[in-house]
């Protein structure tokens, strides 16, 4: 059986978090669960399922198909069982590969040796095989393996992705503090906004938020933006069926919204580059972008949501100016929120009490090491005030 065809556990790695929503896309382009850790969600399929996952996934950073698993105590028993592997027929001998990993085992001390044995295990079977050999490094363009190793269990995975899957290739100008895109559209998933409805973006900075929601409203999968992924430089990569899946999935989007999307900040330069960004991202017509406080975003009567990510400041000086703006988001909210959703995405909750209304849900996130919340908050009835 071509190892393209075999099927095999597949493991999608996202940031702490996001695991209940990225479970919840896997189920639903009907791929099993097997299970479910804090930064990562296991499935099932073949190679060309992970093509699959790849285009689709919005909120994964990773797509790694496992290649073998085994015992290891040592450094040298992990050369002896990679050296095993027919790395032959997965890596061109004129190609270029790296390693990356994740190890706690006794007798390593710094990772970066695991990825040196494994690299020359890999290496030294494809010149063997081959009289030649690949090019290793640390650029994650081309053919990628990941090393899983706790204590004595080895998992060699192939990293099907290459470049983590939040590089969507769009965000081209990302200006300070953006939120990463597979964050943006895990958020959005949380908020349950699927276009239905509005889609209120004040403080939209780059525009990742807007851009993530115009993508899940119009059913365009994320990985279509994207040109290059690891496993287009293994062995037997078929470039014509690739493009028939890509086509296939294209297919499936839609080309109008129900609600609006309106994305607005304070900064002319955000609100340019957002827009840049959205063109790039092909969603340009779809977002409204404008240039105001963001008390003055315009929100229309249907209903829907509002999405707020504001500073959370890191000095004293900024963090006191900045209660100022959250108790502001709190009179928006019930001078203008009727009939919406409002959240607000923040990693300073004091900061958040400021808005003074009563939260209904706090779904935690992290945002790279910074523990954060997406608060929501009903605003169907107008003002509740906190109890
Ligand atoms: C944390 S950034 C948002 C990042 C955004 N989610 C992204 O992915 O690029 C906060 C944004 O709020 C904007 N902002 C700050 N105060 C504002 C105000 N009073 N009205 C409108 N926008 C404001 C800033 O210009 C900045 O772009």
């Amino acid at each position: 059986m071509s190892f393209w065809t075999r099927k095999s556990r597949i493991v999608i790695t996202c940031a702490k978090g996001v695991s209940p929503f990225l479970k919840q896309e896997i189920l639903s382009f009907g791929f099993p669960v097997l299970s479910e850790g804090k930064a990562e969600v296991e499935t099932e399929g073949t190679m060309e399922d992970a093509l699959k996952l790849n285009l689709l996934i919005r909120t994964g950073q990773r797509v790694l198909f496992l290649l073998e698993s085994f015992n290891a105590k040592t450094p040298d028993d992990l050369y002896k069982r990679i050296s095993r592997v027919s790395w032959e027929d997965f890596i061109p001998e004129d190609g270029y590969f790296s390693v990356t990993s994740s190890v706690h085992n006794p007798t390593i001390k710094d990772s970066r040796f695991a990825n040196v044995k494994c690299k020359d295990a890999v290496v030294d079977r494809i010149k063997e095989k081959r009289g030649r050999r690949p090019d290793t490094g640390p650029e994650r363009d081309k053919v990628v393996i990941h090393l899983y190793w706790r204590s004595n269990l080895c998992q060699v995975f192939l990293d099907t992705s290459g470049e983590p899957l939040s590089k969507r290739g769009y965000r081209m100008i990302p200006l300070k503090a953006p939120m990463q895109e597979t964050l943006a559209a895990a958020v959005i998933l949380a908020t349950g906004w699927r276009g239905d409805g509005n889609f209120i973006n004040p403080m939209c900075g780059s525009g990742t938020l807007a851009i993530e929601a115009a993508l899940i409203a119009l059913g365009r999968a994320p990985g279509l933006l994207r040109g290059n992924f690891g496993f287009m430089h293994m062995r037997g990569f078929d470039d014509s069926s690739w493009k028939v899946l890509r086509r296939k999935i294209r297919a499936e989007a839609r080309d109008r919204l129900d609600g609006r999307i309106i994305a607005t900040d304070v900064s002319q330069q955000a609100v340019e580059a957002g827009k840049k960004n959205a063109m790039t991202a092909g969603v340009d017509r779809f977002i409204e972008f404008g240039v105001c406080d963001f008390s003055e975003t315009p929100v229309p009567d249907v209903g829907g949501v509002v999405v707020l990510n504001p500073e959370y400041g890191e000095r004293l000086g900024e963090i006191e100016k900045l209660k100022e703006t959250y108790r502001k988001i709190g009179d928006f909210f019930k001078k203008k929120g009727q009939g919406y959703r409002g959240y607000v995405f923040t990693g300073n909750l004091d900061l958040a009490k400021k808005v003074g209304l009563r939260t209904k849900r706090k779904i935690p996130f992290f945002n790279g090491p910074i523990e954060c919340r997406l608060l929501e908050y009903d605003l169907y009835e107008g003002s509740r005030k906190r109890t």
